[in-house]
């Protein structure tokens, strides 16, 4: 896709004002962060023509939703934590090592999600019935939600979804039965299903196409007129799918595993998505973890939105996606444009603000807490971490040059060498211009910080480094070689900064280029290269052979992503002459 079609598509997605607003109750506006338009030609679509990834709190995904999406989903496929009172962790790996094949010193244990209520299951049942609630605005007059979960709290779900949805628009409780998993130790039997209560708006108007399976019979004998097959199993006629399903749990070594805990079939998507969707049919799942949801209903040409809250799994299913676009391509067909979306204003110091005040007032308390700073006020600072005094930025307000220049001062005059500033937002201009030696060193307060269910305190990281050079090729063309990376060192929490003495481009996962940025629009990705389970080497010089078919001054941006999801962006101006 050439440029202008390109920059003709960001126009029209820069003037969008996406979704979001209007609605009194919505507080968030969501926007594109990310854009992946090399997959097919922009043409005249409108926003919900466009498959959407969002990066977010579901809830106010789904508020923001009513007004474009309302009453147009067709199917809502929901794989919310289980309540199991812990936090669900992976183990990672970097470098060429797949984590199926690493060396233990090749790999950190990392958390990908909380599923831990301090207030007890009944927080966690509350949290569901408000977001099954909006799903219920966002279904379709013909739409179906499924809705999965264990033994755990199944009886509570189908009460809560009877109550919302109607005892009469309830029609399956469908068990998902697997050979994985262990058995109890002492009393009681293996645990070796999980249920998916199936529930539709009406029952006389929902998209329905009965999905077959094999019937083994152990004889050669069935009624008239139904016709006996054999395979290697024996005699079998088809018969209407049953509320049984025997799907195999994936398994570290299936190709379609990713690094994802949790992680559910494809297959079992694939057969809710063609019983309950038409071709022209929006499907959605506001849990959606490493993204298979999106990545069957792409492969069955259905539209898709995915939301999750948590870095590591946006940054799987964007992998997993553009791993399946490749492919896509490969066969020379095309998957639909997907872009990534996250909430324009900052929605967790706004949810912070209006939702948790006395959280806030202790704000300063609960940081220093969770990265084991003490209080000591000096100078500018408010307290000491690892030795070195530390200063925390407001949660409204972002992390200035000009600040961290102040603080440069009163640690010289102080007398110290090294301090840190630890903020939620950081002005780019400071990012961008940091250098691995100042004296004044950058802590990112992480978004999991603020969110609900997690058991163990969110990691802390340093804000990782990027340079690059550009390259240019004899034929005119440019290309991006990283020449430096300093991946985030963690503050509190894993064992990763043990490996980052090692090569710290292996810690690199993804990488992107976009040569044409406009500063603080979205990036969109002209070339890009990640690792996956089954390539595991990355390049660092780029081999996109980039033209400019126009003389001017144009930003690149180097986007980075490490093996934890977390995401650096460097920038750098160059003139091309006519
Ligand atoms: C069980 S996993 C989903 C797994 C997914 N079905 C798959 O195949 O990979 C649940 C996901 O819900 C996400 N999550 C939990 N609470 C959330 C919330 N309030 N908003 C958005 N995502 C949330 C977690 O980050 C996690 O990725």
């Amino acid at each position: 896709m050439d440029k202008k079609a390109t920059n003709k598509l960001n126009k029209e997605y820069e003037n969008k004002d996406f979704f979001g607003e209007s609605d009194e109750s919505t507080s968030y506006t969501f926007v594109p962060v990310e854009a992946f338009h090399e997959v097919e030609e922009a043409g005249d679509r409108n926003s919900l023509e466009v498959n959407l990834l969002i990066h977010a709190e579901n809830s106010h995904v789904m508020s923001a939703l009513k007004r474009d999406y309302g009453g147009k989903i067709d199917l809502i496929y929901l794989d919310p934590p289980f309540d199991i009172g812990s936090d669900i962790s992976i183990d990672l790996s970097f470098g060429e090592h797949s984590s199926k094949s690493a060396p233990k010193s090749n790999l950190f244990r990392a958390i990908a999600y909380g599923d831990h209520w301090k207030e007890g299951s009944e927080s966690y049942l509350e949290m569901l019935q408000t977001r099954l609630l909006l799903c219920k605005e966002l279904l379709s007059e013909r739409g179906s939600l499924y809705l999965h979960c264990d033994y755990r709290s199944t009886a509570y779900m189908r009460l809560i979804l009877e109550e919302i949805f109607g005892k009469k628009n309830y029609i399956n409780e469908c068990i998902w039965h697997y050979k994985t998993g262990g058995m109890p130790e002492k009393l009681g039997y293996g645990r070796k299903h999980d249920t998916i209560h199936f529930v539709v708006k009406d029952p006389n108007k929902a998209i329905w196409h009965p999905q077959k399976e094999k019937s083994y019979l152990g004889h050669k004998y069935g009624f008239k007129n139904i016709e006996i097959e054999k395979d290697e199993r024996g005699h079998y006629t088809w018969t209407n799918l049953r509320d049984v399903w025997i799907i195999p749990a994936l398994r570290g070594n299936q190709p379609e595993k990713v690094d994802y805990p949790t992680q559910k079939p494809e297959a079992l998507l694939e057969r809710i998505i063609l019983a309950s969707s038409d071709k022209d049919s929006i499907v959605a799942d506001f849990f959606c973890g490493s993204g298979t949801t999106g990545v069957v209903a792409e492969r069955l040409g259905r539209r898709w939105i995915m939301c999750d809250q948590g870095d590591l799994a946006i940054h799987t299913c964007r992998k997993r996606l553009l791993e399946l676009h490749s492919e896509v391509k490969n066969k020379n067909a095309t998957a639909r444009h997907f872009l990534i979306l996250e909430a324009q204003e900052d929605e967790t110091s706004g949810n912070l603000s209006k939702l948790y005040t006395d959280y806030k007032e202790s704000y300063i308390e609960k940081v220093f807490e969770v990265i084991g700073a003490s209080r000591e006020e000096t100078g500018l600072f408010q307290g000491r971490l690892k030795g070195n005094p530390c200063y925390l930025v407001d949660l409204e307000k972002n992390a200035t040059k000009e600040l961290v220049l102040k603080l440069e001062q009163s640690l010289s005059e102080m007398g110290e060498e090294t301090g840190w500033c630890i903020s939620f937002n950081f002005d780019e201009k400071l990012t961008q211009e940091f250098t691995r030696n100042q004296a004044i060193r950058l802590i990112q307060v992480p978004k999991e910080f603020f969110q609900q269910g997690r058991k163990s305190a969110p990691v802390f990281y340093e804000i990782p480094l990027c340079k690059f050079e550009v390259l240019h090729q004899l034929d005119d063309s440019y290309d991006v070689h990283i020449i430096d990376y300093v991946p985030a060192a963690t503050i509190n929490g894993n064992n990763r900064n043990d490996n980052l003495k090692q090569n710290p481009s292996d810690f690199i996962d993804m990488w992107a280029i976009d040569f044409d940025y406009i500063p603080g629009k979205h990036f969109h990705y002209d070339w890009c290269d990640f690792r996956s389970r089954g390539k595991r080497s990355l390049e660092l010089s780029s081999s996109a052979h980039w033209k400019y078919s126009q003389a001017g001054i144009f930003t690149i941006a180097a986007k980075i992503v490490d093996v934890s999801g977390v995401e650096t962006v460097s920038l750098q101006q160059i003139k091309i002459n006519g």
